[in-house]
């Protein structure tokens, strides 16, 4: 087990900051990203989705709008949660952006991402709140507080209970902005630039 790796108490509570200013920020446009579709983000704000995107859990099959997300540097990753059931990760490697399902394959709790060289980690940001900017280490890059699951940065299993990997979506660019689909599977070799 990952040794920064939150207790379930931690996670469901938030006891970081980043959590914290997550939070605060709310589902009113402040918040660093938002979905493509405003009522649709509005209705999520205030209710667990329902989705079957991706086939697992209840992911929703929304796009996701992540502002400025085009501007990741390689080795940095994000998380954007657009409710509990539904986040989406982030990441630029040095092929370039990629997106992962951000709710573990086990039972479905949102993940957490490192934070600098992995000292800490940035847990679920809330509704419609996007984490700050990460690092994607090389190993363990992804975490489930809920039963210990770890994932490596191309979404593969490194420590169960989960035994499938993150499901890989599609990913555009659109000026600073990344929009990633929670509806399309993609080849986990998927990279635009
Ligand atoms: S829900 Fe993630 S390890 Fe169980």
């Amino acid at each position: 087990m990952h040794p920064l790796k939150p207790n379930r108490r931690q996670f469901v509570l938030g006891t970081g900051s980043a959590v914290a200013g997550a939070a605060l920020l709310g589902c009113s446009g402040q918040s660093t990203a938002q979905t493509t579709d405003a009522g649709f983000s509005a209705a999520l704000c205030t209710t667990r989705s329902t989705g079957h995107g991706l086939n697992y859990c209840l992911v929703e099959p929304v796009e996701v709008r992540l502002a400025d997300a085009a501007t990741l540097a390689v080795g940095q990753v994000l998380l954007f949660n657009v409710d509990d059931s539904t986040a989406v990760i982030v990441a630029r490697d040095d092929r370039g952006f990629y997106a992962l399902s951000g709710i573990c394959t086990h039972q479905c709790c949102v993940l957490t991402i490192c934070d600098g060289d992995c000292t800490s980690l940035f847990t679920n940001p809330g509704n419609c709140g996007a984490t700050p900017r990460g690092r994607l280490v090389n190993g363990a890059a992804f975490f489930c507080a809920c039963h210990g699951s770890e994932f490596g940065a191309d979404g593969s299993v490194l420590t169960g209970p989960a035994t499938e990997a993150l499901p890989a979506v599609t990913v555009r660019r659109e000026g600073n902005d990344l929009v990633a689909d929670l509806g399309k599977l993609a080849d986990p070799e998927f990279r635009i630039t």
